[in-house]
């Protein structure tokens, strides 16, 4: 196995499943968000609110690059979406895109804890639209994936077993 991405909208599950797929069969797992704010020595709202959008675009452009061999990494939202990041991703590895209905996105980002991480989220009246519109512009992008799994009603093992059996592992 070389890199698996996993990549899709916000609170689709991709850390979670990259955590899981990691402990389970002993592969380095690591976050673009993470790797991000390492970096950059802040976190990721600060990042935004200091610097704005772009440069935290060319931020994960640039930790994308670095990324080792065999590793399971979890892609933040809008990493698909910018630079050619999806097709270097398909080049190094096999490029995931875990699928999820609004509702359940909604559901699961429209929390304090979740807001605190995600500067881009609107307040709760405004989560389904944007959902829906974001997801609009982003998807054709998600869509390049090898492959694409509709997580919205499946287990976390689940999951991880269509992604184990894909990549043979
Ligand atoms: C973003 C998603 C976030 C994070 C940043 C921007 C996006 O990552 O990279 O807040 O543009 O969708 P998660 O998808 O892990 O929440």
């Amino acid at each position: 196995m070389r890199n698996v991405f996993l990549t899709g909208f916000m609170g689709s599950g991709k850390s979670r499943i990259a955590r899981y797929i990691s402990k389970r069969y002993g592969i380095v797992c690591l976050e673009t968000d993470n790797l991000i704010e390492s970096r950059a020595q802040c976190t990721i709202r600060e990042i935004f609110e200091q610097h704005g959008e772009p440069y935290f675009r060319e931020l994960e452009r640039q930790v994308l690059h670095d990324i080792p061999d065999y590793a399971v990494v979890s892609t933040g939202g809008g990493l698909p979406c910018h630079f050619d990041n999806m097709e270097w991703m398909r080049a190094q590895g096999t490029v995931f895109y875990l699928k999820a209905r609004t509702e359940v996105l909604a559901a699961r980002l429209d929390t304090p804890e979740s807001r605190v991480k995600r500067p881009l989220l609107p307040d709760t009246a405004q989560l389904i639209p944007y959902i829906e519109a974001t997801l609009k512009t982003r998807e054709p992008f998600y869509l390049q994936a090898d492959y694409t799994i509709d997580v919205s009603d499946l287990s976390v093992r689940d999951i991880v077993k269509q992604i184990i059996d894909i990549t043979g592992q």
